[in-house]
């Protein structure tokens, strides 16, 4: 089988590679040259685990190529698939610019009975778009007899874990038309058969749907335990137990309630922006989704907020580690990460930052051109600092040295946005601790 698939982003590479891996044999497409050429020769444009290995090992074998010419491969093609950004436009809306060029791309080479599949995260009604755009530029040369269908094919990945999901994912929905794409996509997904998931098919819509109200109801689940975590500090309540105590009902589940300093990324605050501008162009009012989106803007607040008090409002010239700038561990993306919204706060307020981040120091330089010291490990973060800040929760943070950074820092803070510390411990080292949803 081949496939291409246009995009070589996050959902676009792993998606590629990952099929690639399975032995079907892929074309990833990019308008980037720099990006292409780099990947041919081994340079992976993001930090993710496992997918450096997987595309050396197909690229070798000759079943992964890339290139920068959609025209030139297009025909050979039984799929392609369309998995270029969505950013949000300043209303909120999803910018579908990429995805229709590459549509329109399509409709002028088009001279096989391609199937066309959405993957990219696009509002509902989008593949439809698409096939209109194609059809469009094919009416232009003449070939509007042509028969080619479209499909919605929803990624559900992690970052930091996106190699995994997607070779054993809880379920792939698709969203088809016709027996025949129903066909081809049966045959795509065969050999992730056997790690036991459940392809679901339902109409194109429904599927496009399925992913922002997936993603809406993950951010909700988030807001709803930050809300929570508040409160339980005003009352004197531990949220940690209260979590505990939620998930272990099944209908409720334990994951995805751990309270912290807000949810940032690729996907959850442009979705839910799209969602709450989609129901307004439906007109109808996405109450939930916009006490949601509230929440976070305020959530991501809270660690400046923590800092602050602890010190009665006299920041001016005291110093910060921050330790963690990602919006997650395991990845470099700063996109919506809760770091920027504390760093640009400190330094407003007159703080100095010292930051480090496993993985995303080069990312965050593209972020925050303001004036921070870039530290070479934790400790260096913590050098005569009057606070620790805790954005993000990487593995490397969880058992530092105590006593060093004891006698290295000038007070003994920790704000800790992750619960990844327990209060007692800290303070058996001489250290305050300030978690979330813990009374302070
Ligand atoms: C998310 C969805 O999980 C994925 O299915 C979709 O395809 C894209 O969006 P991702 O953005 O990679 O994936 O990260 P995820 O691990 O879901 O975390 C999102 C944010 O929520 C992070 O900022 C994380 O710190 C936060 N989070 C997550 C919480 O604050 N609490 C939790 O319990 C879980």
């Amino acid at each position: 089988m081949k496939i291409a698939v246009v995009g070589t982003g996050y959902v676009g590479l792993v998606s590629g590679a990952c099929f690639a891996e399975m032995g079907v044999d892929v074309t990833c497409v990019d308008i980037d040259n720099e990006k292409i050429e780099g990947l041919k020769n081994g340079v992976i444009p993001i930090y993710e685990p496992g997918l450096k290995n997987i595309v050396l090992r197909n690229y070798e074998a000759d079943r992964l190529h890339f290139t920068t010419d959609l025209p030139s491969v297009l025909n050979s093609m039984e799929i392609v698939f369309i998995a270029v950004g969505t950013p949000s436009d300043e209303q909120g809306n999803a910018d579908l610019s990429y995805v229709f060029e590459v549509a329109r791309t399509i409709g002028d080479h088009i001279d096989t009975p391609l199937l066309i599949v959405t993957k990219s995260t696009v509002p509902v009604g989008t593949s439809f778009r698409i096939r209109e755009k194609v059809k469009e530029r094919m009416r232009l040369r003449g070939a509007e007899d042509l028969d080619f269908d479209v499909a919605s094919n929803p990624e559900f990945l992690k970052e930091g874990a996106a190699v995994e999901d997607f070779m054993s994912p809880d379920r792939v929905v698709v969203g088809v038309e016709t027996e025949r794409a129903r066909n081809l996509m049966t045959r795509l997904y065969r050999p992730f058969l056997l790690n036991n998931f459940r392809v679901i098919f339902m109409d194109i819509l429904s599927s496009e749907m399925t992913k922002y109200a997936s993603n809406a109801m993950l951010a909700t689940r988030i807001s709803f335990m930050n809300d929570i975590a508040n409160l339980c500090e005003r009352l004197g309540a531990d949220v940690n137990m209260v979590r505990r105590g939620m998930g272990s009902d099944s209908r409720i589940g334990k994951y995805f309630l751990y309270p912290g300093c807000g949810y940032g990324g690729s996907c959850f605050p442009k979705d839910i922006r799209a969602i709450i501008q989609a129901g307004e162009e439906a007109g109808y009012e996405m109450g939930v989704l916009k006490a949601v989106e509230e929440v976070n803007n305020r959530q991501k607040g809270i660690l400046f907020d923590k800092f602050s008090r602890y010190f009665q409002g006299d920041i001016k010239g005291k110093t910060v580690g921050v330790w963690g700038l990602s919006f997650k561990p395991e990845t470099d993306d700063m996109r919506d990460a809760p770091s920027l919204t504390l760093i640009r706060s400190l330094l407003k307020a007159g703080v100095n930052v010292r930051a480090y981040d496993p993985a995303a120091m080069k990312e965050a330089r593209k972020y925050l051109q303001e004036d921070i010291y870039y530290a070479t490990d934790i400790y260096d973060a913590a050098n005569e600092a009057d606070a620790l800040i805790v954005p993000t929760e990487w593995k490397e943070f969880r058992l530092p040295n105590w006593n060093i950074l004891k006698k290295i820092m000038r007070s003994h803070l920790v704000v800790d946005g992750r619960n990844i510390y327990n209060r007692e411990d800290l303070a058996s080292y001489g250290f305050d601790h300030q978690g979330i949803g813990q009374k302070d």
